[in-house]
């Protein structure tokens, strides 16, 4: 049997859509983006949503709103995508990383955040894991305390919760991604989600050069445009968003689904030797974007090849940012992050995955591993 890390979960719907955009003759930003604004907005209890090219550009322009710059520091967790951390460097600001909770949470640690504030912190940056939301309650509660910016990079939780409110509606701005592996894919692709209506009307400048109209209000009858700010062109197109939609549309069906795998994931794996199992209880909904276990194999990369001979791909989430040598910096260690990043092990997780896929994984697992 073989087992895939990932497949589209892509139809005749999203041909169709891109089809249909296509002979609307309106490719650019337009109609589709606006109405996947609504409808992601909406399905999030989000009021605003902002459609631009990636989540990259999501966090860059969320940083550039709140007014970072150089001489500012902004809190990262170094076990995340280097994006979260780069977008900090876009700002000439600097990025202080710290650590995750625990081995069984690894979303950001609030005392380590806490401790990391300095007269020059703006900003923190949670990333909500493999769609289990970071502590948000208490992040939120300590921003305001030191009058922070609160930027969630929400990639990967889409309809995620966390202490019955939805992820991505905590801080200024929730930003997400809709490359290609995500739960939800349009290639490339990021909105913006936010429940200020001062942040919207920013971000959506800024994400078009600053302009006060676009081509799509010129069409609408809009004459004349200003320029009122220097801004970018992160526009989202009408051709991903017409596939974004499709999307969208299926996430509900997409999120249940993961939800039973993990949970046949974990009734196989619990408490079997050499393997541990995080975030064990979550208080909330997850979006299950990437299913992580740590595993005792002192070598991983052979763990890998091992699978991989027996038909399983696997992946990993993440190598430590501050470790790339592009961050590298002796005084920083993330003990609990450089042990994640060390052992751990990204199974398939997919919508098409079927339980004997899982059942499959997990026995080459097990096997491996009793193997050594
Ligand atoms: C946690 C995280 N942050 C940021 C990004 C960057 O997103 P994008 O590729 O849309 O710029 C990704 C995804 O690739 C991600 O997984």
């Amino acid at each position: 049997m073989q087992v895939p890390f990932f497949e589209l979960n892509y139809g005749p719907e999203e041909t169709a859509a891109v089809v249909a955009a296509l002979e609307s003759r309106w490719i650019s930003m337009g109609p589709r983006c606006e109405e996947f604004e609504r409808r992601f907005a909406a399905m999030h209890g989000a009021a605003h949503g902002v459609a631009v090219a990636n989540c990259t550009a999501a966090l860059h322009l969320a940083l550039r709103i709140a007014g970072v710059g150089p001489g500012d520091e902004v809190i990262v967790p170094s076990l995340t995508f280097v994006a979260t951390v780069s977008v900090v460097r876009m700002q000439g600001a600097t990025p202080v990383f710290a650590d995750i909770t625990s081995l069984d949470d690894w979303t950001l640690s609030v005392a380590d955040v806490e401790r990391k504030i300095t007269p020059r912190t703006r900003a923190v940056i949670p990333m909500h894991y493999g769609g289990f939301g970071a502590d948000m309650p208490r992040l939120s509660a300590l921003a305001a305390a030191h009058g922070l910016h609160l930027i969630e990079d929400a990639c990967h939780a889409p309809l995620g919760t966390r202490d019955g409110r939805p992820l991505g509606t905590w801080g200024d701005f929730g930003c997400y991604s809709f490359y290609s592996n995500k739960n939800m894919a349009t290639g490339e692709g990021g909105m913006m989600l936010t429940n200020h209506p001062e942040l919207a009307a920013r971000a959506r400048r800024l994400r078009a050069h600053g302009m006060t109209a676009t081509a799509i209000d010129r069409e609408r009858g809009a004459e004349f445009y200003d320029v009122v700010d220097w801004g970018y062109n992160y526009r989202l197109d009408d051709i991903r968003a017409a596939l974004g939609l499709a999307q969208l549309a299926k996430l509900e069906d997409d999120l249940a689904h993961r939800a039973r795998l993990v949970a046949r994931y974990r009734r196989n794996l619990e408490g079997h030797p050499g393997i541990h199992l995080p975030f064990r209880n979550y208080p909330g909904r997850a979006s299950h974007y990437v299913f992580g276990v740590l595993t005792d194999h002192p070598d991983r990369r052979a763990l890998r090849e091992a699978l991989k001979a027996r038909g399983v791909a696997t992946s990993m989430h993440y190598p430590p940012v501050h470790q790339f040598a592009c961050y590298r910096d002796p005084a920083v260690s993330l003990p609990l992050t450089e042990e994640v990043g060390r052992r751990e092990l990204s199974l398939p997780l997919f919508r098409a995955m079927t339980f004997e896929q899982v059942d499959h994984v997990c026995e080459q697992l097990c096997e491996c591993l009793r193997r050594g």
